[in-house]
């Protein structure tokens, strides 16, 4: 077989992306992007890989999260700092509630290219494209917006390296210190949650000053001070992955340089179409979709090709049902990874599954069915002795009102208050906190009988 080329998926059925019109203008923007620097690195890359090993074996727990579509308008330090912050919360409710390493992946640097349910859309019997993020096009109802840009490729890769730029410095400059915890807290606004997370954070300043009196402190210095943060998101835009595809010379694989992890949708994962043949190719870890369409016959075959070697790490499975169907779907996918032995994380994306449009014409996500599917994903793995490996959630850290429900009860009248997504709804600050708490209950409910399991 003819080793694999970065260009490969060019001859392939593509779907979910753009017809460029101006072909001089997408092919000198591919020249540019392909002499910048790569966003990452291939060691950073595998060193993920090996986090999300242990994560199939249930040593460690998987957080991916951040905004549906990241907006070249709403960028700010501020939105990505809000962000990051959650994360850290949520990663600290996780770790201290479950005993488990949290592995924090943001949808962020590079989320710009969305897939979209209808080609087009119409708004008051005006039909123009559908928006494809900004990355593609512009949100303005405009015909002009509307057509596909190649030169946003640039200010997204700028966006996106800047973004990096910043969460590098916050894991490692200080910001993400443990003993920062209860800066963290500063801003909440009050509920429940904000008040058990405060209790959790003396809790843990009581253990870190026991730790330095004890002059254990010191032999920790890097785990405690700086965080490992990575960057993901879905790989649509081939053009885009193509130019910043990289040749990892230690180890001569090709590196997709534009994230971390990147995974393939649920509209994009045709085993013989052009997202698979590129995503196969790359050295990263990547994630795949799985909804109520797949079946167990095209996941055993996209096992196969995206993981040839069975490297475990390499492969997530992100399950994305819907609340109430779980049981549905889950339990033949499971079997169909143990048929093949395949080594695979399994995750949890609450998200896709549940959107609904309000009353009051909003696409929203009730907190109830994300919270229920989360129930349901863990239940199955229960029933099944298999291990869920970790959650996929779109968030931000600002306080927004896109989904309903939660703490602090957002209402279908109060979506219109700060809906501010460019896409899908997402979990603010304290729905994303109330979550992580469930989550944490739930994996140490599963840790406690597995123990228990084991002494008896
Ligand atoms: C997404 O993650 O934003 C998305 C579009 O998900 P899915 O492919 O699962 O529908
Ligand atoms: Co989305």
């Amino acid at each position: 077989m003819a080793e694999w080329q970065k260009s490969d998926w060019r001859a392939k059925p593509r779907v979910q992306m753009p017809d460029y019109t101006d072909q001089d203008a997408l092919t000198a923007t591919e020249a540019k992007l392909a002499s910048y620097p790569p966003l990452v690195f291939a060691g950073e890359a595998r060193s993920l890989k090996a986090k999300l090993a242990a994560a199939s074996r249930g040593e460690a727990f998987l957080l991916q999260g951040g905004d549906c579509a990241e907006a070249f308008n709403q960028f700010s330090a501020d939105h990505i700092r809000d962000t990051f912050k959650v994360m850290l919360q949520m990663a600290m409710v996780l770790t201290f509630g479950a005993r488990v390493p949290v592995i924090k992946v943001g949808r962020m640097a590079g989320q710009f290219a969305k897939p979209r349910s209808a080609p087009t859309e119409t708004v008051n019997g005006v039909e123009l494209p559908s928006y494809r993020g900004d990355i593609i096009n512009d949100l303005d109802f405009t015909p002009e917006s509307r057509i596909p840009n190649p030169e946003k490729m640039l200010q997204a890769y700028t966006q996106a390296a800047a973004t990096l730029n910043l969460l590098r410095a916050f894991s490692t400059g200080g910001y993400a210190d443990m003993r920062q915890i209860h800066g963290w807290t500063l801003g909440f606004t009050e509920s429940e949650k904000a008040a058990q997370f405060r209790e959790m954070a003396n809790r843990i300043s009581d253990a870190l000053d026991f730790m330095e009196a004890a002059g254990i402190d010191s032999e920790h210095e890097h785990s405690l001070h700086t965080v490992d943060f990575y960057t993901s998101h879905e790989g649509l835009l081939l053009e885009y992955e193509e130019a910043l595809t990289r040749l990892d010379s230690t180890s001569g694989k090709w590196l997709a340089g534009s994230g971390h992890m990147l995974w393939i949708g649920d509209r994009t994962r045709q085993p013989d179409g052009a997202h698979v043949e590129f995503l196969q190719g790359v050295l990263n870890p990547i994630g795949l979709k799985c909804g109520p369409t797949t079946t167990a016959e095209d996941l055993k075959v996209l096992m196969q090709k995206l993981n040839p070697k069975n490297e475990a790490g390499r492969l997530t499975l992100i399950a994305r049902f819907g609340a109430g169907t779980v049981g549905d779907h889950l339990p033949r996918l499971i079997k169909a990874v143990q048929e093949e032995g395949a080594n695979v994380v399994w995750s949890c994306d609450p998200m896709h599954g549940n959107t609904i449009k309000s009353a009051t014409g909003y696409k929203t996500r009730p907190f109830d069915s994300v919270l229920r599917e989360v129930q349901e994903f863990f239940g199955v793995h229960k029933a099944e002795g298999t291990i869920p490996g970790g959650v996929h959630f779109e968030m931000t850290g600002q306080d927004v009102t896109e989904c309903t429900g939660g703490v602090r009860d957002v209402t279908e009248e109060d979506l219109s208050d700060r809906y501010h997504t460019a896409c899908d709804p997402r979990l603010n600050a304290s729905q994303s906190l109330e979550l992580a708490f469930l989550v944490a209950e739930e994996l140490s409910s599963l840790r406690a009988e597995a123990l228990n399991a084991k002494a008896s």
